[in-house]
């Protein structure tokens, strides 16, 4: 990735990034991103939540933001979405300003997106089939019958059984519910598909069948992903590049290869969960 210009370029700013302008671009980030992000800004009254976000993903990649709970990764994917508007910063979809989209532009941007929300988030009162329909059906206007079809294929593909189809949500295990949401996320065939803790509540074993499963859904669709957790197992599984979050901003960023030798200590006391380091400090201050 190549951080702009606020994650970077001044050591006495925010928690140190180890890697030079130059370093960064070595790393191969991608010349015409997918989305771009810069210079993020978003607060909750006095709460600063994002203060100067970049990230880059581009066409067909694969990038994790990790970081701890409440560092901001779902209000950054909110902002993406146009849920949540920035109060500065810069949101580029195919090259497409998002920030301050409205009414029907943001619903054509939003169509090219598919989301697995944290916790599934279905609809209780639809059956499962009608939920992972509901994109088609109700986003683009797609004949019931066929929905129908393709969220059944679609079912198949997570690894459910057919009667699953007419169930409700409620009537459904965590790992179920996860599948269905990926299931509903792929439904459309999106061009970029955004993960909000795929594995967060999974025994460790669900939680690798999830993530197998996303990386085959991605690749299937050639799709481009965005995802966000904190569970380190999963982010390594399903990413080829890793972002870290903290107090803001990117600190970190690179391939998921290299993320051992960050030779970044938040990088490196997140990633091994130690109770003792710069963040436990902050934490503490
Ligand atoms: N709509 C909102 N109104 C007020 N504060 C909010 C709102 N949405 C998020 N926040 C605050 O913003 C901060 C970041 O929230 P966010 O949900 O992005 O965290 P997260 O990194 O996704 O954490 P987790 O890993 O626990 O899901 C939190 O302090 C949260 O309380
Ligand atoms: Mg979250």
């Amino acid at each position: 990735m190549t951080p702009g210009p606020s994650n970077e370029g001044d050591p006495n700013e925010g928690p140190p990034n180890q890697a030079s302008p130059a370093e960064s671009a070595s790393r191969g980030g991608p010349q015409s991103p997918k989305i771009r992000i810069r210079d993020l800004y978003k607060s909750f009254g006095t709460k600063h939540v994002l203060s100067g976000m970049d990230l880059d993903v581009g066409a067909g990649e694969s990038v994790v933001v990790i970081g701890g709970s409440g560092s901001g990764k779902s209000v950054t994917l909110k902002c993406v979405l146009g849920l949540l508007q920035p109060e500065e910063g810069s949101i580029q979809v195919d090259g497409e300003e998002v920030v301050g989209l409205g009414g029907e532009s943001l619903e054509l941007v939003r169509r090219k997106f598919g989301m697995l929300f944290q916790n599934a988030a279905l609809f209780d009162s639809l059956t499962v089939w009608q939920n992972v329909a509901f994109g088609l059906i109700q986003g683009q206007g797609m004949a019931r019958r066929q929905a129908r079809e393709i969220a059944f294929d679609r079912l198949t593909a997570v690894g459910l059984e057919a009667e699953v189809g007419n169930m409700w949500p409620a009537e459904l295990s965590g790992g179920m519910r996860k599948r269905v949401g990926l299931a509903r996320a792929i439904a459309t065939s999106p061009d970029i598909i955004f993960f909000d803790e795929p594995t967060t509540g999974l025994d460790p074993i669900m939680g690798d069948v999830i993530d197998e499963l996303i990386v085959k859904c991605v690749r299937e669709l050639g799709a481009t992903a965005l995802s966000i957790t904190h569970d380190m197992a999963s982010a390594r599984k399903i990413s080829d590049r890793i972002a870290m979050l903290y107090d803001g901003r990117i600190i970190w960023a690179g391939p998921t290869a290299e993320i051992d030798r960050s030779n970044n200590p938040y990088v490196d006391q997140f990633i091994h969960g130690r109770a003792e380091g710069p963040i436990a400090s902050m934490v503490n201050a």
